[in-house]
């Protein structure tokens, strides 16, 4: 990742940089403001969000949600980044597995741990979600990662 790009928490004020990457790249925006500013990471470079990850937590299961890298700064580890940021903030929050769900990134999360899940499995744990209930239903291939 370029020296430039710095991870931080990320706040109510990076809400709207956040839903327009989200929307950029097509992801889901149900429940996006409320993940990013309760439990969210930015990635910032040249005063811009160029990156973010957003959790939501159930206990001792946690959904990754909003993975995203602007265009321009993929492929430069943002996004490995971005993850393990919000792997760091999951851990702090007692989560011991990390689920998502994912149709366009189903060759990616493997690289960073993940491993595919049967969808019962993960409906029992975040199946609360906004992501489970209503979004990715068919298509998405749910996936888990142990914390700890
Ligand atoms: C998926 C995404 C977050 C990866 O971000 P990134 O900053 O490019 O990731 P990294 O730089 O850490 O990793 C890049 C590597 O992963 C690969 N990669 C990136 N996106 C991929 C994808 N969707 N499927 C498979 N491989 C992918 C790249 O080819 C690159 O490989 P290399 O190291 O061999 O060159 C980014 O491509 C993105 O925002 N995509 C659109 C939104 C999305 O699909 N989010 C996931 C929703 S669940």
């Amino acid at each position: 990742m370029p020296l430039e790009v710095a991870i931080r928490r990320a706040g109510a004020e990076d809400v709207p940089a956040v839903e327009a990457l989200l929307a950029s790249a097509s992801l889901p925006l149900n429940g996006a403001a409320e993940a990013v500013a309760r439990a969210g990471v930015v990635a910032r470079a040249d005063g811009a969000i160029v990156g973010a990850a957003a959790l939501e937590l159930y206990g001792e299961a946690g959904l990754l949600r909003s993975v995203v890298v602007a265009p321009d700064h993929r492929r430069t580890g943002v996004g490995r980044a971005v993850v393990a940021a919000a792997e760091a903030l999951a851990r702090d929050e007692g989560v011991r597995d990390m689920y998502l769900i994912t149709e366009t990134a189903i060759d990616w999360f493997p690289r960073l741990g993940y491993t595919p899940v049967e969808r019962a499995v993960a409906n029992e744990a975040v199946g609360a979600s906004v992501e489970f209930t209503t979004i990715c239903h068919d298509k998405g291939v749910p996936m888990v990662r142990r914390l700890r």
